[in-house]
C-alpha cells in the first residue's frame, strides 16, 4: 500500500516520477504528489485522487529539476485529501513514505513541544520534522536520516530530499519494499520494479534496515552505520510487461496473458521422468512432514483451497487452509511434522507475513509461494523451506487474475514434488500429470475464446444487484473466487457457496431477481451439482451455467451457458477460473466502473 519513487539524473524528475508512479498506482490511488529540487530550490505539487489529477496540476504548474521524490497513497492515517498527500515537508526537507510509523503520536508530541508545526493528520509528517530538526542541529542529510530512522517504530520505505543537498537523496527501508535501480548517470529508488525498468534493469533489493545515499554518479549503501556491498541483480522483464499493450484495461491484458504466464510457471521445472524441480524450494527439508498449513488472504486463500485438494490427493499429506489474519492470533498446536506455507502474490501482505514470522519463531519450517522477487515473504522463508516463484510477471490490475491461476499451478507442482520426494507417486503417474500440465496453456487459450460470448452476456448479467456463485469439490473455491472478482470490480453483491449448502439456507434468497452462476465440472459430483441447479430453476432463479463441452444438454436448466474445454479433473479449477474472470470483467466494463483501480482497494495490503 502506497508507492514511492525517487530519482536523480539529468532528465526532468517530475516526468520520471509521474511515469514511475503510473506503474505503482495499483498500490493506492487516494492522492499523489511529487517534490522536486531545481534552480528555485525545493517545490512540490500534490493532488487528491488519482495520478491524473496530479499530472493535470503539473501541466498547469510544472516543476523543473532533475532530483525528486514521488508518492501515490492508500490512506491509512488521515483522509484522502491534498493536505494529507505526500511528500510531506518541513523547512528544506521533504519525505515520501510507504508503511506505518507506529510511534508517530509520541514523536509528534515531542516535535510539537520543540516548535514543529504539523499540517497533516498523517504518521509520515513526523519523519519530515524529525529529519529537519536533526538537520537544524548541524547534521548533514545522510546523518540526519540515519539518526531519524533509529527513532522510528513500525514499517517504512522512505525517500528524503533536502534543498540544501541538491545533488543527493537518501532512501531507507524496514519492513516495506524498496528497490534501488542503478543507471548510467542516474539512479532511482521505487517500491516495485515496473517503475524503474524503463531506465535500467540492474537493481539492488535493499535489505531490512538498509539506508542508501544516492547521487547521480553512484550510490553507497549503509547498514547500521557501516558501508555494505549489496549484489545487484539483472532483471529480465521488459518494461512492456507493465504496460497495457493495446488492451482496454490491465485486467483484460492479464486475463489473456495467462496461457503465457502458466508456461512460465512450468518452464524449466518439469523433468522427463516425472520429476519436479523448484529452484528456490528445498524438498530435502520436508522429511518427516505430517501436516501442512496453507496460510493466505483473499484470492490467494482461494488458491490455497485448491492446493489443499491437490496436496492431499497427490501427496497424501493432510492440509489445513487458514486465513492469515485469523491464524496469526490463534494458538498454534504444532509438532515436528508441521510445515506452514504462505501464499501471497505481492509477498508483502502484513497478515501473511506476520503469521509466517510467528510460527517460524516457534521453530516451525516455513515456505511460500509468491510472485514478487525478493519480496518480504520470500526473504522470510529463504533460510527455511524456501520460495516458489509463480513467474506470472507484474500484475497491475488490482483484481488478481494471473496470480491466482499461477498460484494454483505452483501448488500443483508442489504437490507433485512432495509426492515424488516422499515416494508417494509412481514415475508413470507423475509423468502423466506433467503431460496434462504441459497441455494446460493450450486449453486455456481455447477457454479464452469464450470472451466474446461472455461480453455479449454482460448486459443481461448487469441487470441484477445480487449473485450467488455455486460450485462443488474443487470448483467450490472457484465459485468463491468468481464472487470475489464480481464484487470487487463491478460492486455487485455476490456470494460464493458450496452447491450442497444451498438447501441449508441460501436457497431462501432465490427469486427471479436473484441469479446464480453455477459451475458444473465433468467429475463424480456432476449429477449432484446439476440437481442443485434444478432446485434453483424450479424456484424461478435465473442461472448462468459454466460447464464443460459435452454437457450441452444442461442448457435446459440454464438461461445462459458458457462451455469450457473438457480437461482432466485436477486442472478444472484453472480452466473454470477464466470465465469467472471474464464475466466479472465484462460486467464491470459494461457498468463503466474503474476496472483496474476499484474503489477503496489497493493491491498489496501492508496493514492489518
Ligand atoms: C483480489 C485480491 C486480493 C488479494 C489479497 C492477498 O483480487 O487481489 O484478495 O488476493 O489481498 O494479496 P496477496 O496475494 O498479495 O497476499
Amino acid at each position: 500500500m502506497c508507492g514511492i519513487v525517487g530519482y536523480i539524473g539529468s532528465e526532468s524528475a517530475a516526468e520520471v516520477l509521474v511515469d514511475g508512479l503510473k506503474t505503482l498506482e495499483y498500490r493506492g490511488y487516494d492522492s499523489a504528489g511529487v517534490a522536486v529540487i531545481g534552480a528555485q530550490g525545493l517545490d512540490r505539487r500534490r493532488a487528491e485522487g488519482k495520478l491524473k489529477n496530479l499530472s493535470k496540476r503539473l501541466r498547469a504548474e510544472p516543476l523543473s529539476g532533475s532530483l525528486g521524490i514521488g508518492h501515490t497513497r492508500w490512506a491509512t492515517h488521515g483522509r484522502p485529501n491534498e493536505t494529507n498527500a505526500h511528500p510531506h515537508r518541513s523547512g528544506s526537507v521533504a519525505v515520501v513514505h510507504n508503511g506505518i510509523i507506529e510511534n508517530y503520536a509520541e514523536l509528534r508530541t515531542e516535535l510539537q513541544a520543540g516548535g514543529a508545526v504539523f499540517h497533516s493528520e498523517t504518521d509520515t509528517e513526523v519523519v519530515a520534522h524529525l529529519v529537519a530538526s536533526l538537520r537544524d542541529q548541524g547534521m548533514d542529510l545522510k546523518t540526519a536520516v540515519e539518526s531519524a530512522i533509529k527513532r522510528l517504530e513500525g514499517a517504512y520505505a522512505i525517500a528524503v530530499v533536502d534543498e540544501d543537498f541538491p545533488d543527493e537523496f537518501i532512501a531507507a527501508r524496514l519492513a516495506s519494499p524498496l528497490i534501488l535501480a542503478l543507471g548510467e548517470g542516474e539512479n532511482l529508488v521505487a517500491s516495485d520494479l515496473p517503475a524503474v525498468l524503463p531506465y535500467t534493469r540492474d537493481v539492488v533489493f535493499l535489505e531490512e534496515g538498509d539506508l542508501a545515499h544516492i547521487r547521480r554518479d553512484g550510490v553507497t549503501i549503509y547498514h547500521q552505520g557501516e558501508v555494505v556491498e549489496r549484489q545487484s541483480k539483472h532483471i529480465k522483464w521488459s518494461p512492456a510487461a507493465a504496460q497495457k499493450g493495446g488492451y482496454k484495461h490491465f485486467m483484460l491484458k492479464e486475463i489473456f496473458e495467462q496461457p503465457r504466464a502458466i508456461s512460465d510457471t512450468l518452464s524449466g521445472r518439469l523433468g522427463q521422468n516425472g520429476e519436479v524441480h523448484l529452484e528456490h524450494f528445498d524438498f530435502g527439508r520436508v522429511e518427516g512432514v505430517e501436516h501442512i498449513s496453507l496460510v493466505a488472504c483473499g484470492t490467494s486463500w482461494h488458491a490455497a483451497l485448491v492446493g489443499r485438494d491437490l496436496i492431499e490427493n497427490i501427496a497424501g499429506i493432510p492440509v489445513s487452509v487458514e486465513y492469515a489474519h485469523e491464524y496469526r492470533y490463534r494458538r498454534h498446536l504444532m509438532g515436528a511434522g508441521d510445515l506452514v506455507l504462505g501464499i501471497s502474490q505481492s509477498g508483502e501482505t502484513a497478515d501473511t507475513l506476520a503469521a509466517l514470522g510467528e510460527v517460524k519463531s516457534q521453530g516451525v519450517r516455513v515456505g511460500c509461494i509468491t510472485n514478487v522477487l525478493e519480496s518480504a515473504v520470500a526473504r522470510l522463508c529463504s533460510d527455511s523451506l524456501g520460495v516458489i516463484y509463480t513467474h506470472a510477471g507484474p500484475e497491475i490490475g488490482v483484481a488478481s487474475t494471473k496470480a491466482f491461476t499461477t498460484q494454483m499451478v505452483s501448488l500443483h507442482l508442489l504437490a507433485l514434488g512432495l509426492a515424488r520426494q516422499l515416494g508417494r507417486i509412481s514415475a508413470e503417474r507423475s509423468k502423466a500429470e506433467i503431460e496434462d500440465l504441459r497441455h494446460l496453456p493450450h486449453w486455456m487459450e481455447q477457454t479464452l475464446e469464450a470472451s466474446k460470448d461472455i461480453a455479449e452476456l454482460a448486459p443481461f448479467a448487469s441487470e441484477f444487484d445480487n449473485y450467488l456463485f455455486l460450485g462443488r469439490g474443487t470448483l467450490f473455491p472457484v465459485a468463491l473466487e468468481g464472487a470475489l472478482k464480481l464484487k470487487e470490480i463491478s460492486y455487485l453483491h455476490a456470494e460464493g457457496y458450496a452447491s450442497g449448502e444451498m438447501k441449508h439456507g441460501p436457497i431462501a434468497l432465490i427469486t427471479e431477481q436473484f441469479p446464480t452462476v453455477a459451475l458444473v465440472g465433468d467429475d463424480a459430483l456432476k449429477a449432484k451439482a446439476v440437481s442443485n441447479i434444478e432446485e434453483i430453476k424450479a424456484r424461478g432463479g435465473p442461472v448462468i451455467l459454466v460447464a464443460s463441452e459435452g454437457s450441452e444438454e444442461l442448457a435446459r436448466v440454464a438461461d445462459k451457458v458458457v462451455l469450457v474445454p473438457k480437461v482432466p479433473e485436477r486442472l478444472q479449477p484453472v480452466i473454470y477460473s477464466l470465465p469467472m474472470q471474464l464475466l466479472a470483467y465484462h460486467v464491470a466494463d459494461h457498468l463503466g466502473t474503474d476496472v483496474d483501480q476499484p474503489r477503496n482497494l489497493a493491491k498489496s495490503v501492508t496493514v492489518e
